[in-house]
């Protein structure tokens, strides 16, 4: 199988057309940004962590029956996927209150919730991905109903999945955003799950292990994108 063009360029990520027009390939950069884009830099190997970061809970959720776009580790910092007509939205899944929704309820960072909660946003960098509901997703076209019940399980599925994997490693999930997409007629979880798109924080000491020390400039940023590959794989 051969590597094809770039079909696109994302903040964190770039995609190749594959000789299988099936397959696609995406390539993990070191590139960060963060508010929308308005914050740039760059992580030490960030794009080494998030492929095989992403790689290994994509494996955990194939074993545990949630079908994903993920085919197989190429590269240090690159998987063959399957090919998906991306849905634009993304859901966000949370267990504790942190970020954008402490500001919007007014609550501490680390205010347990009493069940997750869901959450949709419309995937358009140019809008700055606004919160919209299931009625916004249905009226404007963007998935069908059904395709939203299947999209809501999963992500709440996947939920149960990662905190079950996690909690003996002394990480808590504190929330994350997934994207899915259609491939002959199934929905697939696609893009990556890694600590550029999940909020980690170490069980004992609360510090977090992922972009937030980025966002906020709160240091040791490659270190805590090490440390969650190294927790995930046992230091091996
Ligand atoms: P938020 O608290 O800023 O809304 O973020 C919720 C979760 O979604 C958090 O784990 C980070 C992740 N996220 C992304 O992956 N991409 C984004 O563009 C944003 C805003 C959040
Ligand atoms: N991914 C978004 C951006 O690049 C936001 C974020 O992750 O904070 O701006």
């Amino acid at each position: 199988m051969e590597i094809l063009e770039q079909l696109y360029e994302g903040k964190a990520k770039k995609v190749y057309r594959t000789s299988d027009p099936k397959l696609y390939m995406v390539y993990y950069k070191d590139d960060a940004t963060a508010f929308n884009g308005s914050k740039k830099g760059s992580i030490q190997d960030k794009g080494y962590y998030n492929n095989q970061i992403s790689a290994i809970f994509f494996k955990l959720l194939t074993e545990k029956g949630i079908p994903n776009h993920f085919v197989e580790l190429t590269g240090e910092r690159s998987m063959l996927v399957k090919t998906l007509e991306i849905i634009p939205v993304e859901v966000v899944v949370r267990n504790i209150v942190a970020g954008s929704l402490a500001k919007r309820i007014g609550k501490p960072e680390g205010t347990q919730l009493a069940v997750p909660v869901l959450e949709f946003y419309y995937k358009d960098d140019a809008l700055g991905d606004p919160m919209i509901n299931e009625y916004h997703v249905k009226a404007l076209g963007l998935a069908t109903e059904e395709e939203m019940k299947t999209i809501s399980q999963m992500a709440l599925r996947v939920n149960e999945i990662l905190v079950e994997h996690l909690t003996p490693l002394n990480i808590q999930l504190v929330d994350f955003k997934l994207e899915f997409g259609r491939h002959e007629g199934e929905i697939l979880l696609g893009d990556e799950i890694s600590p550029d798109t999940c909020r980690f924080w170490d069980t004992a000491t609360q510090e977090k292990l992922d972009k937030d020390r980025f966002r906020r400039d709160l240091g040791k940023v490659e270190e805590a994108y090490q440390e969650v590959l190294q927790r995930l794989t046992g230091g091996k």
